[in-house]
């Protein structure tokens, strides 16, 4: 029979890696939960209309990436290719805005972009992604960097480089790309690559973060988007790098920082290594005023931002697993419900541990004790079953000791367990 294999860009976590992404998430709710988030859980599927009048259809995520397919029904469905679509749905739909002034929603989970896989970028991917919706204030901006940044610290993730910048409102950005458009049409245009030729029309912005360097080169002396942001814009930006000065966070200000997705206005950042190769970018966000109208909802304000966790994987060292408390071997196969009664009893007191069942020598069986990694063996034989004992064995300094059965868990427990 052939078998079957998982599909391309898909990944299989096992431990360690799946213990690395238990542990970012569970550091994420301590941090989160400390500026007061809380945790919502939307649809891995959702109408496709949704991404398209949130994500832009003209980005790259809208025209080359998305999981689309129509339902029974012949409704077009896609996988959520990112978060934030599908969280503001959600808050629409709750009418969350009607209970609380502020929300602050984080969310986990799978996102799905169909992209060329290689070191951290797959077509399944996780993402830890936060919402703050309510407030205006470039405040919200600021903290909300600040605890991406403890977060990432906390993570003890080292080497990493904030960039910053901010792409103006609905007031100033078409100036600039206006702007932008008119200096594109003045240089040879023609030697772009055929992605910018293309974005040069639908997308100018997008020119701006393009890796070719014959692209970069052509494009060294654009109109810069600061220079351009109106005073309302100036003044919200330089308040948030004022906080990120006071709180002494690093950050590089990077004017062709555009982001992939069309939602953003305002502060846009993104948090990139260069210790895990040429897809360095682990987290990215910003804020995106009128997006929640923009998808039938109230006129309320948004910043967020997603990390990615391949990415963030790939700079954590994996953590030795916890030992397991106790491996019973049973000797005799006669003994084996005694030893499944007996670990049963010890995992209601808290305590961990297998049994090795089935028959095999006392030498097998004690290999796979060790095996297990356990501090304590537990060895069961047909003597100790009709006794109502069994011989504690201490894994380490190899010290045995024969005792009731019943005093097992009193004895691992105040042995520290
Ligand atoms: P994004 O920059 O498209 O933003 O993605 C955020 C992060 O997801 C990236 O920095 C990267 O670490 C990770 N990521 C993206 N694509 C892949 C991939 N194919 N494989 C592995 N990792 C990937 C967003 O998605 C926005 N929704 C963030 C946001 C939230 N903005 C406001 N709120």
């Amino acid at each position: 029979m052939s078998k079957i294999t998982k599909i391309k860009g898909f990944a299989d976590l096992f431990p360690p890696e799946s213990d690395v992404f238990t542990r970012m998430e569970s550091v994420a709710r301590q941090v989160f939960g400390r500026y007061g988030f809380v945790e919502l859980r939307t649809p891995i599927l959702e109408r496709t209309d949704l991404f398209c009048r949130s994500i832009g259809t003209e980005t790259d995520v809208v025209q080359k990436e998305m999981y689309t397919f129509p339902d029974r029904k012949d409704r077009s469905l896609t996988m959520r290719p990112e978060a934030t679509a599908g969280v503001m749905r959600a808050y629409i739909e709750s009418g969350r805005h009607t209970q609380e002034p502020v929300s602050k929603l984080f969310t986990s989970g799978p996102m799905f972009r169909y992209e060329r896989p290689q070191k951290g970028r797959m077509r399944q991917f996780h993402q830890i992604n936060c919402e703050v919706l309510g407030p205006v204030e470039p405040h919200a901006d600021a903290e909300l960097v600040l605890m991406l940044m403890r977060f990432l610290t906390e993570l003890g993730l080292t080497g990493l480089s904030l960039q910053i910048n901010s792409l103006g409102c609905k007031e100033c950005r078409p100036l600039y790309r206006k702007a932008l458009s008119d200096f594109l049409a003045s240089i040879d245009n023609a030697a772009l690559c055929e992605d910018c030729r293309r974005r040069m029309e639908t997308n100018p912005l997008r020119v701006l973060d393009c890796k070719v360097p014959g692209c970069r080169e052509l494009t060294a002396n654009a109109p810069t988007i600061l220079e351009h942001n109106c005073p309302e814009c100036r003044t919200h930006f330089d308040a948030v790098l004022r906080i990120l000065d006071s709180r002494n966070v690093p950050y590089v200000l990077n004017d062709r920082l555009v982001r992939g997705l069309d939602y953003y206005n305002r502060t846009t950042f993104e948090v990139v290594s260069d210790s895990i190769g040429s897809q360095g970018s682990v987290a990215g966000g910003g804020r995106y005023d009128g997006l929640i109208s923009q998808l039938g909802g109230p006129d309320v304000p948004g910043v967020g931002f997603a990390c990615g966790m391949e990415r963030l994987a790939l700079m954590m060292p994996g953590e030795d697993a916890p030992r397991p408390h106790f491996h019973v071997a049973v000797l005799d196969p006669a003994a084996q419900d005694a030893a499944l009664l007996l670990a049963e009893n010890l995992r209601a007191q808290g305590l961990a541990g297998s049994v090795g069942f089935g028959a095999g020598s006392i030498k097998s069986r004690m290999r796979l004790a060790g095996k297990s990694g356990a501090r304590v063996c537990l060895i069961l034989g047909g003597d100790e079953l009709a006794a109502g004992t069994v011989v504690v064995k201490d894994m380490d300094t190899g010290e045995q000791e024969t005792i009731g059965r019943d005093a097992v868990a009193a004895r691992l427990l105040a042995a520290g367990a």
